[in-house]
């Protein structure tokens, strides 16, 4: 029997991704998503990339009674990859409140129906965001956990303690935090990508949307950080890396080879790359110069920082493999496919 997924915010940017290499390796995939921050069309691309349509609730998880319809009609479900979160930093500081009950109410009911419907396994997607300003780089999954620097991050610091407090009082499940350093890029045949809404908060979809001129220049927030250029580092892995982590993570889990029932990963290229750095990856893989300007800082904005993957080299046995260029140049035709649509 293939293993039966369920997908929270599987239309979404990563969840996408991570839905594409779950039908490739064989799984059943359940879509849930509200569609706040995706659109349906998403389901045609998984459609043409892998031939497989998944089944798709339309639900809020925040929705108990809906939640429970999905479990009452799938029946048994082997894991939860549950990626459906608000995740703009600058807004949650506005909306403190909403992004706490949203985000931590759908983990709570998820973990209520595994419980109810005695659902093994679960994928919590977490941020190098609970780390805060690390004292020292790169990060383990044993450095410090800081203050975090917005109510988003708190977030995620808080959906890991629960996750980790729930699984203590249930020996007989097992659940796994991946901590993303910053996902970028899009998948390779451009029928799935990053699609922001109004003006994207993240840097690549805004480097794409000034090249192809939706945006008039890019504003690098900051150069008078203490960094070898003085802009911002972090660790840019692609996105189709990071959604193989997924499947490996849970493989992980169903075969029974995780050495407790709560384990956490990060997920980076291990290597930290500077915004001014970053710009010149797009043009050097794309070929197409950038207008920016240097501006001051993004409030909220972490230094530098960078991941030890070593822990999910050997653990996951997995290791990004795609180039920051070749990210560059995936968003580039994504960001072109969006034009032309
Ligand atoms: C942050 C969080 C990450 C979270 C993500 C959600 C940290 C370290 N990272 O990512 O965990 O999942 O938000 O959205 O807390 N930049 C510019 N100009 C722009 C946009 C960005 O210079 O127009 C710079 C930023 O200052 C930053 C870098 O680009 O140095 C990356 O920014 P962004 O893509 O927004 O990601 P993070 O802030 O790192």
């Amino acid at each position: 029997m293939r293993k039966k997924i369920v997908v929270t915010g599987g239309t979404g940017y990563i969840g996408s991704h991570t839905v594409v290499e779950l039908v490739a390796s064989g799984f059943d995939v359940v879509i849930i998503d509200n569609l706040f921050n995706s659109d349906i069309t998403v389901l045609d691309g998984i459609h043409a990339i892998t031939g497989v349509r998944p089944r798709f609730y339309d639900y809020d998880i925040c929705d108990l009674t809906q939640l429970e319809s999905v479990f009452a009609a799938e029946g048994q479900v082997d894991a939860i990859i549950h990626f459906a979160a608000y995740k703009a930093v600058g807004e949650s500081v506005r909306k403190p409140l909403e992004y706490y009950r949203n985000n931590l109410v759908s983990l709570m009911n998820l973990l209520d129906m595994m419980e109810r419907h005695n659902t093994p396994a679960l994928v919590f997607s977490s941020s190098c965001t609970v780390y805060g300003q690390p004292d020292e780089l790169p990060v383990t999954e044993l450095s410090q956990v800081k203050e975090a620097a917005s109510p988003y991050g708190y977030t995620k610091q808080a959906g890991e303690i629960i996750i980790r407090d729930t699984m203590a009082a249930r020996p007989s499940q097992t659940a796994v935090s991946l901590r993303y350093f910053n996902p970028i890029g899009a998948h390779p045949t451009a029928l799935i990508g990053e699609q922001p809404h109004g003006v994207p908060e993240n840097l690549v979809p805004f480097i794409t949307q000034t090249a192809i001129g939706i945006r008039d220049e890019l504003k690098v927030f900051g150069n008078d950080y203490d960094t070898p250029d003085g802009s911002c580092i972090r660790d840019y892995l692609h996105v189709v890396d990071l959604a193989r982590a997924h499947v490996m993570a849970l493989q992980r889990m169903l075969e029974g080879k995780n050495k407790a029932n709560y384990e956490v990963f990060n997920l980076g290229m291990g290597k930290g790359v500077s915004v001014l750095e970053a710009i010149t990856a797009f043009e050097k893989a794309t070929g197409v110069r950038l207008k920016y300007s240097v501006t001051g800082r993004r409030a909220g904005d972490i230094e530098k920082i960078w991941a030890d993957p070593s822990l999910a080299n050997r653990e996951l046995h997995w290791k990004t493999e795609i180039s920051i260029e070749e990210a560059m140049e995936t968003a580039w035709r994504w960001e072109n496919k969006l034009k032309n649509r």
